[in-house]
């Protein structure tokens, strides 16, 4: 982890006017002072969401010539391209942070910058384009409705935009879920197991629980967080109990109970060894989502080449004129 710079009286005259204006619930914008620390955490927060969204991509993807029917592959093409949308929004932000976006995408394929462990996991049936949609987008949209909040204004706008997009995706996923569930005892089966594979992995999304967290409490005090890693997972628990019940569908989690007085559903233990596993690299799909990514950087080399020759020309005849 990186270590706290030192300051000058100056600079903690700053520092404070800084927090003063976040204690007032002002958004900071791309031209306004700011710590180093709160510009290198958002790049760091930033790029790694918009990493994930590019990335998770390819899980949904895999599954776009298999859809079964022409209605289900239209909804399931505009979901990815969304998403590939949502990355490129953020990554944009982030921009806005005086970091170049070459750098960002050497970071994510050389393995430096990291991006949502779930898209590491294989998908193997069809119920899993509905479970995705309504557990993954469902857990984004807990996320990103909070993160619309947050204190600099380029990343809370651009989460608007996205959390509307996410609505149609999380509905899309739950009515393939509803779908199957109302269908043959294969189709069911289908649901089913999909949703025993995707349930925990989903729950590891929200992040390690807060007591190990290094960057929570940070990201808490200048607001670009405003709810913990453990209060956002339990939101998403307590919305999606009902929503399992109410298609008949059982999650796997025996010690899954309802409190009555916290009202809150109380959940069993994470294989957080699990998490720390996939987020090292050694998920059952990190290598292969890589070596995608990179393939379709190498790929694209000449539509860059090609956009910074065309770039050139254009500043060469304005100057010429
Ligand atoms: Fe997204
Ligand atoms: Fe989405």
């Amino acid at each position: 982890m990186e270590q706290p710079t030192t300051v000058t009286a100056d600079e903690s005259a700053l520092v404070a006017a800084f927090e003063a204006r976040i204690a007032a619930g002002e958004s900071i914008e791309p031209k306004d002072w700011m710590p180093e620390r709160y510009r290198r955490q958002l790049i760091r927060m930033m790029s790694q969401h918009a990493h994930s969204e590019i990335v998770g991509m390819l899980p949904e993807g895999n599954w776009i010539t298999r859809a079964p029917s022409l209605r289900r592959k239209m909804s399931l093409i505009a979901k990815v391209q969304d998403e590939a949308g949502h990355g490129l929004y953020i990554y944009c932000g982030t921009e806005t942070l005086g970091v170049d976006r070459h750098e960002l995408v050497a970071q994510l394929l050389d393995g430096r910058a990291k991006y949502s462990s779930i898209f590491n996991y294989p998908t193997l049936s069809w119920a899993d384009m509905g479970v995705i949609g309504w557990f993954v987008d469902g857990a984004a949209i807990v996320n990103q409705t909070i993160l619309a909040k947050a204190s600099y204004g380029p990343y809370a706008r651009a989460m608007v935009r996205i959390c509307k997009e996410e609505n149609f995706h999380k509905r899309q996923g739950y009515e393939i879920c509803a779908t199957l569930a109302n269908g043959t005892p294969a189709q069911r089966e289908m649901l089913q197991e999909a949703v025993n594979r995707f349930w925990w992995p989903s729950l590891m999304m929200f992040g390690p629980s807060d007591t190990d967290s290094p960057n929570s409490a940070e990201l808490l005090k200048w607001r670009v967080k405003r709810k913990t890693n453990d209060e956002l997972r339990q939101r998403f628990i307590n919305l999606t109990v009902p929503q399992a019940a109410a298609i008949g569908v059982t999650l796997p989690d025996p010690d899954l109970r309802f409190n009555a007085e916290t009202n809150n559903w109380e959940f069993g233990e994470i294989d957080w060894a699990e998490f720390f596993q996939v987020i090292g690299g050694n998920g059952p799909c990190n290598k292969e989502r890589i070596a995608a990514r990179q393939k379709a950087h190498d790929d694209g080399a000449w539509v860059r080449e090609a956009a910074t020759a065309h770039a050139g020309k254009q500043r060469r005849d304005v100057q010429a004129a």
